[in-house]
């Protein structure tokens, strides 16, 4: 395990025992995320855990959790969860993030928005003094009609570009819609008026601004864990 991976994984199973019987949990999706899955898993095979189910944010993630052996539920079921783990891309001071490297954002934000306590779980390389700096935005949209709303997208100071595949076929999504990445010439200096407009295009499924959402941010770093809350 390399140097970066390792603090991953410090931050996963630092959060991971933040988790306790009886709660449901929302399951996140990434390098990070994968590190506290595995370390759900193992509490729960040793009793640590009990009556634990999850709801995982992507397909792949359902399937890993299957092959690791956690039990999962719907929010049919449980429509409130009680803690989720999950990475990010970019963390601001007012732990505000950007989501959707992985392409799961969407699912990602239901999640989020189902959950008592989101808990995030990065790097200290994902630090930033303010959210677009260091990761582009990515946001999903329907296949119809995006390029109608590109200029309107465009106006917000960034480029987009539609997010490929290796065999150079659009990337989509669990829902089967399309990525696109944003990048900016600056960063935006008010990430809830971006928000705003992102909501109002009607190509728009969601964006990965995750304003407000976040109740803790876990960093783990050389000198060790900092645990950030939301006040
Ligand atoms: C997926 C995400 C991930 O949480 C984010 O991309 C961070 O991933 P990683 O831990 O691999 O850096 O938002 O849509």
């Amino acid at each position: 395990m390399n140097k970066t991976e390792q603090l991953k994984k410090q931050a996963a199973d630092y959060a991971v025992e933040l988790i306790e019987s009886n709660m449901i949990i929302g399951l996140g999706h990434g390098s990070t995320a994968i590190f506290a899955l595995r370390r759900i898993a193992e509490r729960i095979h040793t009793h640590e855990l009990q009556n634990i189910y999850g709801i995982p944010v992507s397909q792949h993630v359902e399937q890993e959790a299957k092959k690791l052996g956690i039990p999962l539920t719907n929010f049919e079921q449980h429509p409130i969860i009680d803690i989720t783990i999950d990475g990010a891309d970019e963390v601001d001071p007012n732990l505000n993030l950007i989501k959707g490297g992985g392409g799961a954002l969407l699912r990602e934000k239901i999640v989020a928005q189902a959950s008592k306590r989101n808990v995030i779980i990065v790097d200290e390389s994902k630090l930033s003094p303010s959210l677009g700096t260091r990761f582009f935005l990515p946001i999903e949209v329907i296949p119809f009609g995006w390029h109608s709303q590109l200029r309107t997208l465009t106006s917000l100071g960034a480029t987009w570009e539609l997010r490929l595949q290796k065999d150079g076929r659009p990337f989509l999504t669990d829902q089967g819609n399309y990525i696109l990445d944003g990048t900016f010439a600056s960063p935006p200096s008010d990430v809830y008026a971006i928000a705003h407009v992102l909501q109002n295009l009607a190509t728009v499924v969601q964006h990965g601004l995750f304003l407000d959402l976040a109740t803790d941010v876990v960093i783990a770093s050389e000198s060790g864990i900092q645990h950030k809350q939301r006040s």
